[in-house]
């Protein structure tokens, strides 16, 4: 099932996401259609919280589907250490057409429960570290227009309200 994309506005993308307890079937449903709907929607990261369903749960795949090993689940994520410093344009599903460039560590290391609740830590370098941070902080609340100057973050909230009034967004 492909879940609608909550945009920019919502209060779900802006809560501390609920820990997942229960790694049972329906957590695998979920999972399957959150990879479903990131891969329609051409996105290399969905949080939870994005399908409006306010969980610590996240799915990233950087090669957009090309490499089936390449598919990373993460239950309550936390970035455990950050390494080297990088700028690059960054975006969101939740805020689609915006980019910025957004500073972020080179190297993260993430520390999550797989699908089946088991503990593990990964280390992910640019686009991966990158993808770890950002959906990281979906799931604590935070959009990546956070990361960027007010003055940007500013320009970027007045586009959205006017796309907002034209029933645009
Ligand atoms: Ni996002």
């Amino acid at each position: 099932m492909i879940y609608p994309i909550v945009k920019y506005g919502q209060e779900v993308l802006e809560i501390q996401a609920e820990p997942v307890i229960a790694f049972d079937a329906e957590l695998e449903k979920l999972v399957a259609d959150m990879f479903e709907t990131m891969y329609a929607a051409n996105g290399v990261g969905l949080a939870a919280p994005q399908t409006g369903i306010s969980k610590k749960l996240c799915v990233i795949d950087i090669t957009s589907g090309e490499n089936p090993s390449a598919k990373i689940v993460l239950a309550n994520p936390e970035i455990v250490s950050t390494e080297g410093k990088t700028g690059l344009e960054e975006g969101c599903l939740s805020l689609p057409d915006i980019r910025a460039k957004t500073p972020r560590p080179k190297r993260a290391t993430v520390r999550a429960q797989d699908i089946h609740g088991n503990t593990f830590s990964m280390t992910g370098e640019d686009l991966l570290a990158r993808a770890f941070c950002h959906e990281t902080d979906h799931l604590n609340g935070i959009l990546f227009i956070k990361h960027i100057s007010m003055l940007k973050r500013d320009s970027i909230k007045r586009k959205v309200k006017k796309m907002m009034k034209a029933g645009e967004w």
